[in-house]
């Protein structure tokens, strides 16, 4: 057992963020506060162009909120030039993608290795991270392919042991069985769920589809710049009859662990 720090590993406090396109200016979150406390496995769902991606856009510190502090890992990310984000990230964070990502001329070795050539590992010790990653994700056995050699379920797993390689605490996932059938999506998620529990890995994962987000032990639906506390049965019982289900509220009030 280890005690889990006080502090949470994302900390949202009164972001907003808005775009310009030409003179429009588009608002995407609005006074948002927010806490994921370390261990937790979060989904994010919402309508399309609600701002989800934006979301994992700004704790990546690749985009930085109008307004409102964001604090990841205890880093406050506006105190932080480009260059310095850049090391920070590829210190703390795991990205995944709906669309894996990987480098088509590098091997799943190669490509799971990327992350780690900004470190001062030696050559040895980067292979033996990468070997980990590989057999953390049940693909050691296909270290030498092609991401064109893989399925698409294996080259998500790729891109998952590329995002662990490093070790984070965070991993942001955006659609990660987006693309994937649904076999594939049960075994990644299930991977998901097994670095949450068994690694403490902290997940904060986008998705559109509401037997992904019952993997979660939270769900936020973001629709007009604001977070909501969703419930899983609404959002399947909204499916189940038809309707968009995941545009379906609950009832209950936010959770007090949308910090005020
Ligand atoms: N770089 C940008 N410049 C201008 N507008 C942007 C930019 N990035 C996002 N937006 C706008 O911000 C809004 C939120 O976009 P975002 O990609 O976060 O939505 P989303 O919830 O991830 O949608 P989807 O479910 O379709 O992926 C959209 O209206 C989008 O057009
Ligand atoms: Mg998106």
């Amino acid at each position: 057992m280890h005690s889990l720090p006080a502090q949470p590993v994302v900390q949202l406090r009164h972001v907003s963020k808005e775009y310009y396109r030409d003179k429009l200016r588009i608002p995407v979150l609005a006074d948002t506060s927010l806490d994921i406390p370390a261990g937790e496995f979060v989904a994010v769902m919402g309508p399309s162009g609600s701002g989800k991606s934006t979301l994992l856009n700004l704790c990546a510190g690749l985009d930085r909120p109008t307004t409102g502090t964001i604090v990841v890992a205890g880093q406050d990310l506006g105190e932080l030039s480009e260059s310095q984000l850049t090391r920070w990230r590829s210190e703390h964070l795991g990205f995944i993608f709906q669309l894996y990502n990987l480098m088509p001329v590098l091997t799943a070795f190669e490509n799971v290795e990327l992350p780690l050539l900004l470190t001062n590992l030696s050559r040895r010790e980067r292979a033996r991270h990468v070997e980990t990653a590989l057999r953390i994700v049940g693909l050691e056995d296909r270290m030498h392919h092609y991401p064109r050699q893989l399925s698409g379920g294996q080259e998500q797993r790729v891109a998952i042991a590329r995002a662990i390689v490093t070790d984070p605490v965070l991993l942001l996932a955006d659609e990660p069985t987006g693309n994937l059938d649904a076999v594939a999506a049960v075994e990644v998620l299930d991977l998901l769920a097994q670095l949450n529990a068994e690694f403490g890995k902290t997940i904060v994962m986008v998705t559109h589809d509401p037997r992904a987000a019952r993997r979660a032990h939270r769900i936020l639906h973001l629709e007009k710049g604001r977070f909501e506390e969703a419930d899983i049965e609404a959002i399947e019982r909204g499916r189940s009859s038809g309707g968009d289900g995941e545009r379906r509220r609950s009832p209950r009030a936010p959770s007090a662990e949308i910090a005020g």
